[in-house]
């Protein structure tokens, strides 16, 4: 327990106040999706389905596999923890790029196994030639995230296949897509398409981010019957609840999700203003292809996280390397070109000014 630090979760905004610490959608769920889960309440006596069976047909259908190559959790993140219980134990490896999402390093301990950190290239994306030469007898379990929370970073589908093919086809990969929906270069690996393609591989997506049901806490893991079996094994039973079935399903229906992914659209322009704004002040920020942007503060990010905080902007900060800002409301994006104007870094060398 020592060795663990807790969770932290992003600060909460002050009133009046933006909250884009936890890549959270800024938008309001949709009437029919909302209508979806009250109407489960009148059940709530009663279990739900322990394996979310509808909402796996409906994702296996629209992915082109059965329900049982389909596993629904009560977050993806609990799906992690699931496949790195079943696969890892102590003495036995995890490799991931850091810095990444801040939940692998505790999923990993609790498993008892040792973490393998590859830091980020210098682009802040993954190296992923590093990555492959880490794996040892030892590693159990590699994850890759695409676009990399904090980072936002992709890797492309070119670069995937390469790595895919130097690992051991008998060595779990995660590859967790929790922003796909996000992605708009078309480069960027597609977990959609390689399904059915390697033994090996399993793909997670969440419910969370793109389709705004992160308080319901629904995600997904498309991926080979076995090895979906063995994180079935792991989980803590009936985790999903019958509301965040409803809600998933409710969320695929056509008209909801031609609404919400005219959401994500908007959500990418406003990235695309507030990155593009960014460059042209002079920051270094790398490519953003998640709801969020990575800026490389460095020493400077506990202070201009807290001048973001005086104006009601909460970030989240990783000090000492810098500060993930989510796409939020429409009117976030002016105020942060307004006040990171202000805070541009002293050039570094090989960043622009
Ligand atoms: C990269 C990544 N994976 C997984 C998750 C977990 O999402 P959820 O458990 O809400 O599906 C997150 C959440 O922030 C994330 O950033």
């Amino acid at each position: 327990m020592a060795a663990l630090p807790p969770y932290r979760q992003g600060r909460p905004a002050p009133a009046e106040g933006y909250k884009l610490s936890s890549n959270e959608n800024p938008f309001d769920p949709l009437p029919g999706v909302a209508e979806a889960v009250a109407a489960t309440a009148t059940a709530i006596n009663r279990y739900p389905d322990a394996t979310a069976l509808t909402l796996r047909e409906k994702l296996g259908e629209r992915f082109g596999v059965t329900p049982d190559e389909v596993l629904v959790g009560d977050g993806s993140v609990a799906l992690l923890a699931q496949f790195i219980l079943a696969a890892a134990a102590p003495g036995d490896e995890v490799v991931y790029s850091w810095r990444s999402f801040e939940a692998y390093p505790g999923l990993v301990t609790v498993s008892g196994a040792t973490s393998v950190q590859i830091p980020n290239r210098a682009d802040h994306g993954h190296d992923l030639d590093a990555m492959a030469d880490a794996i040892t007898d030892r590693t159990r379990v590699v994850i890759v995230c695409s676009p990399n929370n904090p980072t936002g970073v992709t890797v492309t589908a070119d670069e995937f296949e390469a790595f895919m093919a130097r690992v051991p086809s008998d060595l779990l990969v995660l590859l967790d897509e929790a922003y796909v929906e996000f992605v708009r270069d078309a480069a960027s690996v597609d977990g959609r398409t390689l399904i059915g393609r390697y033994p090996n591989l399993v793909v997670l997506r969440t419910f969370s981010k793109a389709y705004g049901l992160a308080g319901l806490r629904v995600g997904y893991a498309i991926g080979p019957v076995a090895i979906l079996d063995a994180a079935r094994a792991t989980a803590i039973p009936l985790g999903v609840t019958a509301a965040a079935g409803a809600a998933g399903v409710a969320s695929l229906e056509p008209t909801a999700e031609t609404e919400l992914l005219a959401r994500v659209a908007e959500i990418v322009e406003r990235r695309t203003r507030l990155h593009t704004g960014l460059v042209s002040q002079g920051w270094p920020v790398p490519d953003a292809q998640g709801n969020f942007v990575w800026l490389p503060t460095g020493a400077d990010t506990t202070a201009v996280a807290e001048r973001l905080f005086d104006a009601g902007v909460v970030v989240r900060a990783f000090p000492p390397e810098g500060i993930r800002v989510s796409i939020g409301e429409h009117e976030s994006v002016d105020i942060l070109l307004g006040i990171l104007g202000e805070l541009v870094p002293a050039s570094q060398e090989g960043h622009p000014k």
